[in-house]
């Protein structure tokens, strides 16, 4: 199946233009901003957790990466930002590549650099600081790269004004929904040009997760970064993704554009959670005793 090309349904202001290719034919598709191309992770050397993943992501694009727990989404969003070394992890084979380079064998610091951000699964914020010195302490960390944007913390609170009013409150004392604000602030601080979101969702009322998916989908829009949004919540995901991969033991088993997938009955009865030709929601349970024995074919 092609691969996700460029968004062209809304006005995509700001983004960062993708490279020129000299190479590329006239009318070819675009390259991708990053390709993830057949790679394979193992951990502690014998345990594969990846086995053969492909995926892309376009500039100014939202990808959604859907799976069960445990299918590979956290590891394989780690093999993109270079943490894998810190859980023993390895990329065994395949290649990544970022605006055409390969970028596998970067150190995390290196990726930032290149204006890739990555908010890990679990709201990661320095809960005895307050927001405000949350948002100092990430554009200190952003201090003396070479030709770094200045970290502009009025950016942030004007994505998100409960944040501002919060700004004296130390993290620690935040909801979940406004810990998963600071935490992708923090990451916005950088002004990357693709973001890595892991589970955005995780543990929140629907309410704050709509809200927080309008807001990436409003940065995305009006700052043109890149998202790569891992998620168990397809619903929420498909709501603002442009293209869908669905993984399962570490392999893409469906891909498309979130509208086809949408109205696939498979991805609608395993993933959406509706039964088969009814409107009946499948219980949780069902689904997950099903899932168990129906093998995807890609
Ligand atoms: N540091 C590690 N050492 C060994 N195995 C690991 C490690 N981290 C993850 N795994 C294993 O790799 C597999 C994939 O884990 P991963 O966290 O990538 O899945 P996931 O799709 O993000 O799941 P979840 O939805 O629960 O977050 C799991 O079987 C997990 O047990
Ligand atoms: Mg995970």
């Amino acid at each position: 199946m092609a691969p996700p090309s460029t968004p062209t349904t809304d006005d995509r202001a700001g983004g960062p233009a993708p490279p020129a290719s000299a190479a590329q034919a006239p009318g070819a598709e675009p390259a991708p901003a990053l390709a993830l191309e057949n790679i394979e992770v193992v951990y502690h050397h014998t345990v594969q957790v990846l086995r053969g993943l492909s995926l892309a992501v376009p500039e100014g694009g939202i990808v959604a990466l859907l799976g069960s727990n445990g299918a590979g989404k956290t590891t394989t969003l780690k093999a993109i930002s270079g943490l894998l070394p810190l859980e023993v992890g390895q990329l065994r084979s395949g290649a990544i590549r970022w605006r055409g380079q390969r970028i596998d064998e970067l150190e995390p610091h290196q990726l930032v650099r290149r204006g890739i951000a990555h908010v890990r699964e679990g709201r990661h914020v320095f809960e005895d600081l307050t927001v405000d010195e949350n948002l100092v302490a990430a554009s200190y960390a952003l201090q003396g790269r070479p030709g770094a944007p200045r970290p502009d913390t009025g950016l942030i609170y004007e994505y998100f004004p409960r944040l501002k009013e919060r700004r004296q409150l130390r993290a620690g004392y935040l909801s979940g929904g406004e810990q998963q604000m600071l935490a992708i602030g923090r990451a916005l601080l950088g002004q990357p040009a693709l973001m890595l979101l892991d589970e955005p969702s995780l543990g929140l009322a629907p309410l704050v997760v709509q809200d927080i998916f309008d807001i990436i989908a409003r940065i995305n829009r009006e700052q043109g970064v890149a998202m790569l949004l891992v998620e168990q919540n397809a619903a929420a995901a498909f709501g603002i993704a442009h293209y869908g991969y669905i993984m399962e033991s570490g392999r893409i088993v469906i891909d498309g554009p979130t509208a086809r997938l949408m109205a696939d009955s498979d991805v609608q009865r395993f993933y959406l959670g509706y039964g088969d030709g009814s409107s009946e929601l499948a219980s949780f349970r069902d689904v997950k005793h099903y899932k168990r024995r129906k093998r995807w074919l890609s």
